[in-house]
């Protein structure tokens, strides 16, 4: 059985490419911008879409150069939005590290992810083509309309599972399908190929933020490198606890409504919350959708035949619903 390891030392000398091709678009004569985005894209990350980009592209029979510099582009797409999200969240800890926000402020960070952003666009005209741009675009696009739908729904007792599920296939799914399609893209595989490997990315998408709502409650924060009961604490209102909402009774349900929607919840009212996740087993309703997505997604790619990318790909969809960090 391989695991995410052997997956990342099988692409890792791609990665270091694409690593490389970051550090080049990030140099600037104005400072602020290379030590904001360093400080979060020199500390770690699981490169989980560029590895997704290069496997996919490997499947469909591209190793050329051009992956490398696309994802390079992917993984600023995905930083941009970190750097935004956490602004918004207005969150403590990012990959074990004090957030950017809170070292350089708000300002700095939605700058430099505009920065970002906009050298992910740069890299994408140089190194893309047509349909990848278009492809990035729209992920990009949902993206923003995903975090701005979720803003929406702060605090909202009322959401319902669909748009919870509309809301994440927005911010995350679209991103990590356009990493599977973009690998296929370069390889100039044929529609039928670059549309399961997009259905892939995307059902992974929606187990892997899945996933990361679970942690968010479960999670040691030391390996997951955020602080933990982040959403519930924000108001965000994620599945474990829609689940909860849907089944507890009316009393319960009213005393989670005056947690979500009090920005003064204290520490003793969350933990009574975190309790009737527990009691009505959220977190497993959670984490058994998010297998069913990954279960669906492997199911995509059985037009492909047999070989190392595929299993390196099967094995990045076990990771998402396996993973801690
Ligand atoms: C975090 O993404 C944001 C979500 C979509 C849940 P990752 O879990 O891929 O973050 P890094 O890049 O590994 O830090
Ligand atoms: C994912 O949502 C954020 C993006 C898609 C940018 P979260 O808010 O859950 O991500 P984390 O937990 O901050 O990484
Ligand atoms: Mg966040
Ligand atoms: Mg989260």
């Amino acid at each position: 059985m391989m695991n995410i390891q052997d997956v990342f030392n099988r692409y890792q000398a791609d990665l270091q490419k694409a690593e490389g091709y970051m550090a080049a678009a990030l140099r600037s004569d104005v400072s602020l911008i290379p030590q904001v985005s360093q400080h979060l894209i020199g500390s770690g990350g699981k490169r989980f879409r560029p590895l997704l980009l290069m496997a996919s592209a490997s499947l469909c029979g591209y190793e050329g150069e051009r992956r490398h510099p696309l994802a390079a582009v992917i993984e600023f797409i995905h930083t941009a939005t970190l750097l935004h999200d956490d602004v918004i969240d207005n969150a403590d800890m990012r990959r074990g590290r004090t957030a950017a926000n809170h070292v350089w402020g708000n300002a700095a960070s939605v700058l430099v992810g505009d920065f970002l952003y906009s050298e992910a666009f740069q890299l994408m005209a140089k190194y893309g083509n047509l349909e990848i741009i278009k492809v990035l675009a729209r992920a990009t696009n949902l993206m923003a309309e995903g975090e701005v739908f979720q803003l929406v729904k702060r605090g909202d007792p009322e959401i319902s599972e669909k748009e919870y599920l509309a809301i994440i296939e927005k911010k995350t799914s679209h991103l990590i399908s356009a990493a599977c399609a973009v690998g296929a893209l370069l390889a100039d595989a044929p529609e039928e190929k670059v549309a399961a490997l997009g259905r892939f990315g995307l059902n992974l998408g929606f187990a892997f933020q899945i996933v990361d709502d679970a942690l968010d409650y479960t999670a040691k924060e030391e390996e997951f490198g955020k602080v933990i009961g982040k959403d519930l604490d924000e108001g965000k209102m994620t599945l474990p606890l829609i689940r909860t909402l849907s089944r507890c009774s009316e009393e319960e349900r009213q005393r989670i409504r005056a947690v979500v929607t009090d920005p003064a919840r204290n520490e003793t009212s969350l933990l009574a919350v975190f309790e009737l996740i527990r009691r009505d087993d959220g977190i497993d309703y959670a984490m058994n959708m998010a297998r069913a997505y990954i279960d669906d997604g492997k199911r995509e790619l059985a037009i492909f035949s047999d070989q190392a990318p595929l299993q390196d790909l099967l094995t990045l969809a076990d990771y998402v619903v396996g993973r801690k960090i």
